[in-house]
């Protein structure tokens, strides 16, 4: 099938790859030109494991090729996917106005009947607006084609998105037509005969809540372990050992139940709050999705009283922040509780000193004020405190006699309870991580 993706960033650009894995002939484009410049010299614009590799080779192939030009990329298409950003806007809601972008350009540029596919993350009904813009754009330039709008969400998380991609847990397309979801059968075709995985045919906005329902519940549990680290701070016990004993529990499961600084990234925080924005509209008041937020938050205010606790004052203190991105496995920095914490420090006067594996370059462009180190040990030497805000495993491998010998203060912060309490105790450390008991004498 003929396939253009637009939007080729973390979403689309794997996507894309994965499309001409199954043997589609697929188009990138992006109204980014510095991108697809960089996609063009083989290279992805952002870190993801394994991306480089199945690019090269669905590039060489032929199957996948980058346009700078819309019309080019657009005349040709029989399915396009759109995966372009919807960012937060004040309010709550989503910003929608780059996928209504999309659907200008596709009436401008189509010269055959095509399916437009929501791949980007959007409120339930999205589509209907979708299909009252096509509809006055084609009356408008008299475009005749026929030009369908379907939903086909996407859950590959940063940091696994091409493993996600090739081997999802579910595939799901809402479709308002027997063509369209016949069209969407082939597109997944191969990856289902190949991979088994279950596929959810429904209509439109069913297919957009699922979205919206899958990332607000994960969210949730998050904030739940989160509020049950609280209470365990305060009573003495111990969250990860508690998660362990609920996730035993077959009606529980053991994922998503790992207590920290709380959820980041440019999907979970958009879209509770977005999730959230649409119940309100359409006359519910979703206040469980309100206080998952404010948990959220609360984690990070937890880890600057820990640190104000030890501390004192935080102006003229040193402070190492290990780890920049919002997880492991990405430099992807948008909503990162990381850089949220390394700004409230460097905003009361510390001195910060950030280290992350791979998202040091980002980090230097977005957030050019925040001091950076080329390595873990060189953000310990001389600090007076440690915050480990990213759980990369390098972190995971330090010792607790590392953290004493370079550091001015035996002071740990591990904000992502990666360490083993008794080892930190055992070297004479001050150790504090999220609901589980703290390690002071
Ligand atoms: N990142 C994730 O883990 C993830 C997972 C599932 C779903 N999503 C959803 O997928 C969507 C895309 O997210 P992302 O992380 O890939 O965003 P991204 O910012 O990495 O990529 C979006 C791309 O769209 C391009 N773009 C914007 N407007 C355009 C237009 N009018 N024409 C052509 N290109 C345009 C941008 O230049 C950018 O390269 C969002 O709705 C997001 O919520 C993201």
């Amino acid at each position: 099938m003929k396939i253009t993706v637009v939007g080729v960033g973390h979403v689309g650009l794997v996507s894309a790859a994965a499309f001409a894995r199954w043997g589609h002939d697929v188009v990138g484009y992006d109204d980014d030109g510095a991108k697809i410049e960089k996609l063009l010299g083989g290279q992805a614009w952002f870190y993801e494991p394994d991306l480089d590799d199945l690019m090269a080779e669905v590039v060489e192939s032929g199957r996948l090729r980058f346009m700078a030009d819309p019309r080019a990329a657009l005349c040709d298409a029989e399915v396009v996917f759109v995966c372009v950003g919807t960012p937060p806007l004040p309010g709550g809601g989503p910003n929608l106005s780059y996928v209504e972008a999309v659907g200008r350009a596709v009436v401008e540029y189509a010269q055959r009947d095509l399916l437009l596919v929501e791949k980007s993350t959007v409120p339930a009904n999205t589509g209907k607006r979708l299909e009252q813009v096509i509809q006055r754009e084609s009356t408008r330039l008299g475009n005749g084609n026929r030009i369908e709008v379907a939903s086909n969400p996407e859950f590959l998380r940063e940091g696994a998105a091409v493993a996600d991609t090739l081997h999802p847990d579910r595939v799901v397309y809402g479709t308002s037509s027997d063509w369209a979801r016949d069209l969407l059968r082939e597109v997944y075709a191969t990856l289902v005969a190949e991979d088994g995985c279950p596929v959810v045919e429904t209509d439109v906005p069913t297919a957009e809540l699922i979205k919206h329902a899958s990332n607000a519940f994960l969210a949730t549990r998050i904030s739940f372990i989160n509020a049950v680290a609280q209470i365990c701070d305060r009573v003495g016990a111990d969250v990860e050992v508690v998660a362990e004993g609920m996730g035993h529990d077959v009606r529980i499961g053991p994922r998503f139940l790992q207590a920290g600084l709380g959820y980041g990234g440019s999907c979970f925080p958009k879209d509770v709050d977005a999730f959230a924005h649409l119940a309100a509209q359409v006359g519910y008041d979703f206040a469980l999705l309100h206080e998952v937020r404010e948990i959220n938050v609360g984690q990070r205010r937890s880890v600057m009283e820990k640190l104000e606790s030890e501390l004192w004052n935080l102006s003229g203190k040193t402070i190492a922040v290990l780890g920049a991105a919002f997880k492991p496995g990405t430099d992807d920095l948008r909503e990162s509780p990381a850089v949220y914490l390394a700004n409230e420090l460097f905003k009361a006067g510390a001195d910060v000193r950030v280290h992350d594996p791979v998202a040091l370059e980002v980090l230097a462009r977005e957030q050019p004020h925040l001091p950076r180190v080329d390595s873990a040990d060189a953000a310990l030497d001389g600090a007076h405190a440690v915050v480990v805000a990213t759980d990369w495993d390098e972190y995971k491998a330090i010792s607790p006699e590392t953290y004493r010998e370079r550091l001015a203060y035996p002071i740990v912060i591990d904000a992502r309870n990666i360490h083993d309490p008794g080892a930190m105790l055992a070297a004479g450390l001050h150790y504090h991580a999220m609901g589980r008991r703290s390690v002071t004498w």
